[in-house]
């Protein structure tokens, strides 16, 4: 215990951080930017190189300078060797992707082997701490027994600690900087160490809890979220059938100092509130529960794509276009706007669904450069050009900030705006040929 502790405060200590994606790319470059030596692994080779000539393979704000500056001053080296990484470094962050398989129970595929490479390589002393989002019980469960299969014990020859990464894309180098942590121990030891570590490199108020504990924080944060939107969304299905905007409706309800509603959208999507929630639905069942609200909620958010599908289908069918013709722009292929993060975007499932229909269907994103089908270009007049349909799907700051009628000769003028995140204020619309559909009004 004195050994790390005194390393991790004169910063002597080697990170090693296996996963560079998302989490672990931020995660491992601020550690470097504080002082320490890191290591990072990765299994994609791209990655891998990309990192080493100081260039960041995800769009995150503030990421590539950093990064550029701890890979040039030798702090930061990454390497496909997982094996090598675990063997250099004294405290050690995992953070792979951890999915949901077609039947959206637990894909723990990744994270399972990514342990196994640990195992295969531990030495006594470590501390070995797992950001990555997992049912409750996994820590305790699963990883200790693939940890322990090299002979060492938990607790008594290397230390455990479970702590939830609560970042958010695109606000990741701040957050990971500034927010309160729960860090969740296998032993007492486990919990003080990975808290000092933390405090290394945020200033947010970190708390001590058992690993079970730390587990479930993570899955319920993420399931409320997933209620709260899902409640929104049918308060926007509820508004739309009785004529009121559920824009304003909402805004209205959260001056009340003790609501906080969250914003109708087309569905939930990256890497972590649609799968989260069935971590904690696949832990429930475990125990012979069923968790109502939270399977429900699931299943309102999921059907959003759907909602969006029959706006559109509508608003071309009152505007008297034919759908064998009608030309379709999808605006944003993220997931969310500022990312180009597409995993489980509800673009999927719009684009599709018009696939399966048969409209001519163009995609566009200032970030993201691929298609779900259809035509995909990033060019943006060329993606309105004659479009009888523009639905906005994700909230990129470059589209609020669109003026649509300077697309006036390019754009169809008696074109529809499905607008599905509330990005445009409808009276801008007023006297113009082009028509406003706004989700939930
Ligand atoms: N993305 C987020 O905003 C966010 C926020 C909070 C928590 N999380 C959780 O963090 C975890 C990671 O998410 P992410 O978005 O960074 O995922 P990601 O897919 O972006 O990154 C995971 C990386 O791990 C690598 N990898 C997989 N197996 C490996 C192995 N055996 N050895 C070395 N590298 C391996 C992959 O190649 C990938 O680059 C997940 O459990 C997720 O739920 C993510």
């Amino acid at each position: 215990m004195e050994r790390l502790e005194g390393m991790i405060k004169d910063r002597t200590a080697v990170i090693g951080v296996v996963g560079l994606g998302y989490v672990g790319l931020p995660l491992a470059t601020i550690f470097a930017s504080k002082g320490f030596t890191v290591i990072g692994a990765d299994i994609k080779t791209d990655v891998v190189d990309k990192i080493n000539r100081g260039e960041s393979p995800i769009n995150e704000p503030g990421l590539g300078e950093i990064l550029s500056t701890v890979v040039n001053g030798k702090r930061l080296t990454a390497t496909t060797d997982g094996a090598k990484a675990v063997r250099a470094a004294d405290i050690l962050f995992l953070v792979v992707q951890t999915p949901i398989t077609k039947d959206k129970e637990p894909d723990l595929s990744n994270f399972k082997a990514a342990w196994t490479t640990v195992s295969e390589n531990l030495s006594p002393g470590k501390l070995l701490v797992s950001e990555s989002t997992i049912p409750p019980g996994t820590m305790k469960g699963v990883v200790a027994p693939i940890l322990e299969s090299s002979g060492l014990l938990a607790g008594r020859d290397f230390h455990l600690a479970y702590s939830p990464e609560r970042a958010i894309p695109t606000r990741t180098l701040i957050e990971m900087q500034e927010n309160g942590r729960v860090v969740g121990g296998f032993t007492d030891t486990g919990a003080e160490l990975a808290a000092l570590a933390y405090s290394q490199i945020t200033s947010g108020a970190i708390t001590k809890v058992d690993i079970e504990t730390a587990e479930m924080v993570k899955v319920i944060e993420n399931a409320y979220r997933d209620v709260n939107i899902a409640f929104a969304n049918e308060i926007a299905m509820l508004c739309e059938k009785r004529g009121v905007d559920a824009s304003q409706v909402i805004d209205l309800a959260n001056k009340h100092p003790r609501v906080n509603i969250h914003s109708p959208g087309p569905g939930v999507g990256g890497h972590c509130i649609p799968k989260d929630p069935h971590f904690l639905l696949h832990s429930a069942r475990e125990c012979g529960i069923e968790l109502k609200l939270i399977s429900t909620a699931r299943r309102i958010n999921e059907s959003m794509p759907e909602h969006i599908l029959r706006l559109i289908k509508k608003s071309l069918h009152d505007s008297n276009k034919d759908p064998r013709t009608a030309k379709v722009s999808i605006m944003g292929i993220a997931y969310k706007g500022n990312t180009d993060d597409s995993r489980n975007s509800p673009a999927e499932p719009i684009v599709r669904g018009l696939m399966a229909e048969h409209f001519n269907v163009i995609s566009h994103d200032p970030y993201v450069s691929r298609d779900f089908g259809g035509a995909f270009s990033n060019d943006i007049n060329h993606v309105l050009e004659d479009s009888d349909c523009v639905v906005f799907v994700a909230d990129h700051d470059d589209y609020r900030d669109i003026d649509l009628k300077k697309f006036k000769g390019a754009i169809n003028p008696t074109c529809v705006v499905v607008d599905s995140r509330r990005l445009f204020d409808p009276r801008s619309f007023d006297g113009e040929m082009i028509k406003y559909v706004g989700l939930g009004r």
